[in-house]
């Protein structure tokens, strides 16, 4: 590994302009290089990918709608290795599909009965991937495609449960007659990882790909509220995969989607407790392409988005923070029951490490005050409201209290949060940061503190929170372990063009101005030669902001928690009357924060690491051109990434892109 002195940290990059085209811009000084795209082939002998609907075989490809992502050293000879920064294995989550796409002719409707072979490429297409990558001649970095390492884990894949809802009623389905096995992990967001070298995939909106509706009237009353609070509701799944079968069907791959609780159904069709599999966060070892993923129920179940780990020290309990991505939903922390031995690092059997430190502990949910603290409740059953006696929700086990994480965190009194998504924690002084993408829903009578916008942004008519904002929350003793916290506004979403009392409260300019931040992560070469200097990674999703610039990421420089004031906002905009909140405002981003990249027409950039020298920078490029059609692609990137062009009709496709600086210093300083 190459040592880097940076001296001090600064932004090392002039701004790139917003723009609309179909490229990935970076600063000037900086080389885009195309790694895994859509398709491609990860073993030996699988065909080149045609990118014309033809292509099968999405088990041994690149899934699609690449997302969060973690870089895992690999040694000259092939062993774990966290300090190599030339060969490593980059884990991936594939999200979600762009049907239209994948097909010939597009995708045929959910509605109908959908063509076996449609519904395979469909399925396998999503999960995560583990692609070996290595640095070549002239810093050039690309995937090894026969590496014996690359994996696609797709959701066929067996997996098996771990913590207090392992082996309970919950999970019991035709496919784990004992509710401690599984199949498969389905649309993964954002990531986290372990200091013991796994990845952890995050389950978002997995409640979608179910059919349920109808079946009230078979299912008990708290199933039917816990289905409800978690959105189990489509009459088809967001893709119909479980009409390829009938419903009397005794086959697994197809029937599972359709978690309807008929009467008459047998042991073999009565996949109720589908659903129930879902929403977890799940460990994978990406050195063991043989290893077994386990889902760590003791995280909880929601619309998981990342489970980024605090700083761990040693002799206390680490944790992890998690978000839970729709509107008005919460933040949570997982703080294991065991402290932290450093040595276990080193662990060889890295999955016993998740056994120690993942199954067993307890789940927090925060609870946020308008004077700038806050505390984190105990999801405990037997505590609080979370008994068998809570007239609204009746609770019978811990177990219960996992499943159904948001009745249990609403018993609780958290607060409702503008779309929690990625949490990324400062690696010098622990703070935890958290995007809160946007929010339709966060009306007047719900303003508060923490979410204290609700403004009008014409066209639109309605008020909300149409930009977003980081909110960063520091510990009480700066530990893991902390029950309390203090929390401030790190910056506000806006263009820099509106209303600076009520909307660009962070002063943004044309250099940093952004909207929808979703993705977030400090950089790994924070540290590099002892500089603590931490700097941070933010990407935007953005449907606001889109009329102006294609979805970007930006580096920040950030400060501390309570580094600004306390300020008073009235979204005061003279047209539908005012409302007003007292939030606490970090000092504004300003010269601090600077727009790095911009991607293609119709993505979204998320998913961001480098290798730990800090020169070689890896982002996901998520669905370009998901607006268009197979005849009349929005989008035909990455193709264009050359020449800014590609012939006319060029499917587009998701890719992960390698970026590195030409003068082989950091990215980004
Ligand atoms: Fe998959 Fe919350 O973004
Ligand atoms: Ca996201
Ligand atoms: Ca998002
Ligand atoms: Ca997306």
């Amino acid at each position: 590994t190459v040592s880097v002195t940076i001296a001090p940290a600064a932004i090392g990059f002039a701004a790139v302009a917003k723009n609309k085209n179909d490229v990935v811009t970076v600063p000037a000084g900086y080389t885009v290089t195309i790694g895994g795209r859509t398709g491609d082939p990860i073993a030996a002998g699988v065909a080149a990918y045609a990118n014309n609907g033809t292509d099968t075989n999405f088990a041994q490809r690149v899934g699609d709608q690449h997302d969060g992502l973690n870089y895992f050293g690999l040694s000259a000879t092939g062993t774990r290795d966290d300090a190599s920064s030339t060969r490593g294995l980059i884990v991936q989550n594939y999200e979600n599909i762009l049907t239209q796409y994948l097909h010939v002719g597009g995708s045929t409707s959910p509605g109908g009965v959908r063509p076996e072979s449609e519904a395979i490429k469909e399925i396998e297409a999503h999960g995560v991937g583990v692609l070996e990558y290595v640095e070549g001649a002239g810093r050039s970095w690309a995937y090894v495609p026969a590496s014996s390492f690359n994996r696609r884990i797709t959701p066929n894949t067996p997996m098996t449960f771990s913590g207090p809802v392992r082996g309970t009623d919950y999970l019991v389905t035709p496919y784990s007659t004992d509710g401690t096995a599984g199949r498969g992990t389905i649309n993964n967001c954002a990531n986290g990882s372990t200091a013991w070298a796994t990845y952890l995939t995050c389950e978002e909106n997995w409640a979608g790909y179910f059919r349920r509706s109808g079946d009230n009237a078979n299912r008990t009353a708290k199933e039917i509220t816990a289905l409800a609070r978690a959105g189990v509701s489509s009459s088809t799944g967001s893709y119909g995969w479980s009409t390829v079968v009938a419903a009397d069907s005794g086959n697994t791959l197809f029937r599972r989607w359709d978690a309807r609780a008929t009467t008459g159904g047998t042991a073999t069709t009565d996949w109720r407790n589908e659903p129930n599999q879902f929403g977890w966060v799940v460990e994978i070892d990406p050195y063991v392409p043989t290893s077994t993923p386990r889902k760590r129920t003791a995280l909880g179940r929601f619309n998981h988005e990342g489970c980024w780990p605090g700083n761990m020290v040693a002799g206390r309990k680490p944790a992890w923070y998690m978000g839970d991505d729709a509107q008005n939903e919460y933040l949570y922390k997982f703080v294991s029951a065991t402290p932290w031995t450093a040595n276990d690092a080193a662990a060889t059997d890295r999955l016993a490490m998740g056994d120690k430190y993942l199954d067993t502990g307890i789940l927090y949910v925060a609870v946020f005050n308008a004077n700038g603290t806050g505390e984190w409740r105990p999801l405990v059953f037997g505590t609080g409201p979370l008994t068998a006696s809570n007239a609204t929700y009746p609770f019978a086990s811990q177990a219960d209290v996992l499943v159904n994480t948001r009745l249990a965190a609403d018993a609780l009194g958290a607060t409702p949060m503008d779309r929690p998504e990625w949490t990324a924690v400062n690696p010098a002084t622990g703070e935890l940061y958290l995007t809160l993408t946007n929010n339709s829903s966060r009306t007047p009578a719900r303003v508060d503190a923490t979410n204290p916008r609700a403004y009008l942004d014409p066209p639109s008519t309605s008020r909300s929170n149409r930009n977003g904002h980081i909110l960063r929350l520091r510990e009480a003793g700066d530990t893991t372990e902390a029950l309390t916290f203090a929390w401030d506004i790190y910056a506000f979403g806006a263009g820099s063009d509106l209303d600076p009392t009520n909307i660009n409260l962070s002063g943004l300019t044309a250099d940093n101005d952004f909207s929808s931040p979703d993705g977030l992560r400090f950089g790994r070469a924070s540290n590099v030669s002892g500089q603590n200097k931490p700097f941070v990674w933010l990407q935007t999703d953005d449907g606001a902001f889109t009329d102006v610039t294609n979805n970007q990421m930006l580096l920040g420089l950030p400060g501390s928690v309570n580094d600004g004031g306390t300020r008073t906002v009235s979204n005061a905009d003279g047209a539908g009357g005012t409302v007003t909140a007292v939030t606490r405002i970090g000092a504004a981003p300003g010269g601090n924060l600077r727009r790095f990249l911009i991607g293609p027409v119709d993505c979204e950039i998320t998913g961001v690491d480098s290798t730990p020298d800090g020169r070689t920078l890896f982002v996901g490029v998520q669905h370009p051109g998901e607006g268009g059609t197979p005849t009349a692609p929005t989008s035909n990137w990455p193709a264009t990434q050359a020449s800014g062009t590609a012939p006319a009709g060029t499917r587009p496709r998701s890719a992960l892109v390698v970026i590195t600086k030409n003068d082989g210093g950091v990215v980004g300083l």
